[in-house]
């Protein structure tokens, strides 16, 4: 299986140039909210979002260079979704993030609602010194994305009338809005023509759809030291993602242990099981096949170059998290 590290070789370089960034950045604040931002930057994860930003700035540059502006952007792109981990560990009550303990139980809640604010706030600062008001609307619309996404994943736990529509939309402004805006804002600062934004635009879309539904289906069938983070924990919490969506539709006894919330002993873990029985899983997987797919032909019209290349495979990376 390819790694991410791999998948990401052209800007090796700079993705470390990004880690000293970020902590030079987070370091002229607070020294408690420094020492738990520092705690899940220094846990490392994927970086695939900057990863992403600075992928494709290099493939928009006709020498394949990388201004100081990309860089900023993914140096922000992550600290914003660093920001939305902090908050998400704390709603959803998570212990472990990136293999160590979230920033609420290595700390506290107080310091991880502080320190996400502070990593939004200080996103928001370095994004308006950009001085590109495209670029400020399409990045603040995504702090407002996000929590919309939070908000309304809250509002429907437990709520078996929900289609696949409303958890695609619920997905889209929790994780694909991130990859989409930031993909297109990468494009604004090379100065690409409309149709190419919107083409960037779309594959981060799709990308980022397709991130969500394997997210949600390694919920099911990943375990904690694979992920770095609680597996089997979104049904648990009433959070209903594709493959009960799925499975409701030939399971009807699933829809009744949701709805009572899990009350009797054992309903979680029939439950459970009743997903596994079904098609639900391997539906999920086609739907992420499907946005994989679309994702990359997206991005036919960057000229040939060793970032291309790598952007090209990061649809199926996506999909091969689930093998
Ligand atoms: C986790 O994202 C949040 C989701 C959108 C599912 P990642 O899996 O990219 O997290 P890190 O950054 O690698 O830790
Ligand atoms: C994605 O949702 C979280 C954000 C994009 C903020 P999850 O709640 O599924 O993320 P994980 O599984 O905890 O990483
Ligand atoms: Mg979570
Ligand atoms: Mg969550
Ligand atoms: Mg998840």
């Amino acid at each position: 299986m390819t790694t991410v590290a791999e998948l990401l070789q052209p800007v090796e370089s700079d993705l470390e140039d990004l880690l000293g960034d970020l902590r030079r950045l987070i370091g002229a604040g607070h020294p408690i909210l420094q020492a738990a931002a520092e705690h899940l930057f220094s846990a490392g994860g994927k970086r695939l979002r900057p990863g992403i930003v600075l992928l494709l700035s290099r493939a928009l540059d006709p020498q394949g260079g990388l201004g100081p502006r990309h860089r900023r952007l993914a140096q922000i792109t992550e600290m914003i979704h660093t920001a939305s981990l902090v908050h998400d560990d704390v709603v959803d009550e998570a212990g472990t993030r990136r293999g160590v303990p979230t920033v609420h139980s290595r700390f506290n809640s107080r310091v991880a609602v502080l320190a996400g604010d502070f990593l939004f706030a200080q996103a928001s600062w370095h994004l308006a010194n950009l001085d590109d008001l495209e670029v400020v609307k399409l990045l603040s619309r995504v702090i407002m994305d996000l929590a919309e996404g939070e908000i309304r994943q809250g509002l429907y736990r437990y709520d078996t009338g929900q289609s696949l529509d409303t958890y695609l939309e619920k997905s889209y402004w929790k994780t694909a809005s991130l990859m989409a805006n930031s993909s297109r804002a990468a494009g604004v600062l090379s100065g690409i023509d409309a149709t190419q934004l919107q083409a960037l635009h779309d594959f981060g879309r799709l990308l980022g759809l397709a991130f969500q539904v394997v997210d949600d289906i390694l919920d099911f069938i990943g375990d904690d030291d694979q992920l770095g983070k609680p597996a089997a924990s979104d049904l648990a919490s009433g959070t209903l993602t594709a493959p009960v969506i799925y499975a409701m539709a030939s399971q009807p006894a699933l829809a009744g242990l949701i709805e009572r919330e899990f009350r009797d002993a054992g309903d979680l873990e029939q439950a459970l099981e009743l997903v596994h029985q079904s098609d639900g899983i391997a539906r999920s997987r086609a739907l992420a096949e499907g946005f994989a797919r679309e994702a990359g032909e997206c991005l036919a019209f960057l000229p040939p170059s060793p970032s291309r290349q790598a952007l090209l495979r990061l649809p199926d990376f996506v999909l091969s998290r689930l093998y």
